[in-house]
Parts: structure tokens; C-alpha cells; sequence
């Protein structure tokens, strides 16, 4: 595969049994997988990555007004177009993208790119990107931080009833608990490609569950059987989850640019 943008190696999650991998070559990505790539984005240069980007990437990336957040854009930017050109023999500056009516993107050309499905995300030095062949799937991360307020942002972020169950979890796991909430709410928003354009209270997911899912939803009957969940490893300081439908039935972890 073309390689990824000079990226240093992440701490590996501080728990038995790490799930991520380094490829040696050419990755395959088979029919009902969904490949999920962690890209450590600290201390990037964003210059040598810049190259493989589109001219509006570019425009975009120059309306950053700090460094580190256009660096940040710039490598994440330039991993996924590595990524999805690996995944079709492509060169990672030959790819172009189009957009949903939402702003879901998507792969335009080359031809063998649309059979493609992606999502990007992004948080502090992270960026997950996950891919698959034909599975609409969302990938989602957050870095854990303090919030002054977490009562008062869960009541406008999330339903009365993932409210209610954020409220019965114990106080020291609330705050990790309402991250990844919040993350299986966002996946499940990217996959579906809605965004910003639906009701974040129209569902409820499951909160601090060990297996997540959607228990209702009130705007899309159907959609609880219709998605599934994983939560994905990236370290005590990072909650995240990818959202793919039911045909779904393995995942892989690849760590970006070794
Ligand atoms: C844009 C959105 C899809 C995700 O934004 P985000 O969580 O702030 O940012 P992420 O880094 O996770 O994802 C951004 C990427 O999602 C992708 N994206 C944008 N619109 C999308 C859509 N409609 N569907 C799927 N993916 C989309 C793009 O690749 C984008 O990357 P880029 O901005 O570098 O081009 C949208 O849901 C949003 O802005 N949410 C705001 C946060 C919020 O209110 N969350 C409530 C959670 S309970």
C-alpha cells in the first residue's frame, strides 16, 4: 500500500489483549468487514502530507487559524486518501470526493472507489478512519475531558432516557460513560450520513451497557435491528465506536503509519 504520512507509533491501550495491529504490506479488505485505522496525529508535519491532498482540501485547510489544528486536518486528511487508495490500487492524490445531501463524503472516482464505504473522525491527536466494501458504517472518537456541566450537556445532547441512565451510573464512571455514549449516538449519525440534520433525542442508545445498541428509534422504526455496535480500544483517554449494519460480521484494527 502507498504508504501512510510520517506518523509516530500511539501508546498502545493499557489493557490485556490490544486489538491493534501493524500491517506488513497490502492490507485486504474482504465483504463484510469493517477496517478500523488509528492515526496518531501529534507532532505531525503537515507539509510532506499536503502534497496528496485536493486543491478544496486544501482551501480548507488553510482556513484553520491555529497550526496545530491544520496540521491536524492535513495528516488526518492525507491517512484516509492513503487508506481508501490502498483499498483500490489507487495513488492517493488520484482519488476525489463527492458529498451526501448532508455532507456524508464519499468516494467519486476512481470507478472502484464507490463500491467503497468511509468515515472519518477526529479528536485531539487522534484520528480513526473506518472502512468498508459496501457497509454504510460511522466511526466516532472523543477525547475524555473534564466538563464543567456534564448534567446540563447530556440534557442537550441526549434523550431523557439515555439521561436518566447516565444519572443511575456511579459518579466516577459518568464522565467516561457520557463520552461513549456520546460516541455510539455520533457513529450511528455518521453511518446513517444524517449529521447534524436529525434530533439527537429522536433515539436512545444504550449507556454504560457492555454490549451497546439502539433500544428505540422514535424517528426511523426498524433502526434498532438494523445496526449494530462495537466500541473500539483507543486508550483511557479516548472513548470511541463504530456503527455498521447488521451484515456486518468482523473488524479489524490497524495502526496507521509504521
Ligand atoms: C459533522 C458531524 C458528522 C461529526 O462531527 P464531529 O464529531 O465534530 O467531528 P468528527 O471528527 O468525528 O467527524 C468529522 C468528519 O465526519 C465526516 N462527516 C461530515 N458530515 C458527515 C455526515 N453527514 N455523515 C457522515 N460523516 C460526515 C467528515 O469526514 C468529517 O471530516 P472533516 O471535517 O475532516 O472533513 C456532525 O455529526 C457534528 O458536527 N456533530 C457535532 C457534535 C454534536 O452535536 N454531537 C452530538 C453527539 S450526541
Amino acid at each position: 500500500m502507498e504508504p501512510l504520512p510520517n506518523v509516530p507509533d500511539l501508546p498502545r491501550p493499557r489493557v490485556a489483549g490490544d486489538v491493534w495491529r501493524t500491517s506488513s504490506g497490502r492490507v485486504e479488505l474482504r465483504g463484510g468487514e469493517v477496517h478500523v485505522w488509528r492515526i496518531d496525529l501529534a507532532g505531525l508535519r503537515g507539509a510532506a502530507a499536503l502534497a496528496t491532498l485536493s486543491d478544496a482540501e486544501r482551501a480548507r485547510a488553510g482556513r484553520f487559524r491555529f497550526p496545530g489544528d491544520r496540521d491536524r486536518f492535513v495528516a488526518s486528511h492525507a491517512a484516509l486518501r492513503a487508506i481508501l487508495a490502498s483499498c483500490v490500487d489507487a495513488a492517493p492524490a488520484a482519488l476525489s470526493f463527492g458529498e451526501s445531501v448532508h455532507g456524508k463524503p464519499f468516494v467519486a472516482a476512481p470507478a472502484a472507489g464507490r463500491a467503497l464505504r468511509f468515515s472519518l473522525s477526529h479528536s485531539g491527536d487522534v484520528a480513526l478512519v473506518a472502512v468498508s466494501r459496501g457497509l454504510e458504517v460511522g466511526v466516532d472518537v472523543e477525547r475524555v475531558r473534564a466538563l464543567d456541566d456534564l448534567e446540563g450537556f447530556a440534557a442537550r445532547y441526549f434523550s431523557p432516557r439515555e439521561c436518566a441512565a447516565l444519572a443511575q451510573i456511579a459518579a466516577s464512571d459518568r464522565l467516561r460513560a457520557f463520552f461513549e455514549t456520546w460516541t455510539l449516538k455520533e457513529a450511528y449519525l455518521k453511518a446513517c450520513g444524517d449529521g447534524l440534520a436529525r434530533a439527537l433525542d429522536a433515539f436512545d442508545v444504550t449507556v454504560g451497557a457492555a454490549q451497546p445498541r439502539l433500544l428505540a428509534v422514535r424517528d426511523r422504526p426498524g433502526d434498532e435491528a438494523r445496526w449494530k455496535f462495537e466500541r473500539i480500544d483507543s486508550g483511557p483517554g479516548h472513548a470511541a465506536a463504530i456503527a455498521a449494519p447488521r451484515d456486518w460480521e468482523r473488524t479489524r484494527y490497524w495502526r496507521g503509519g509504521e
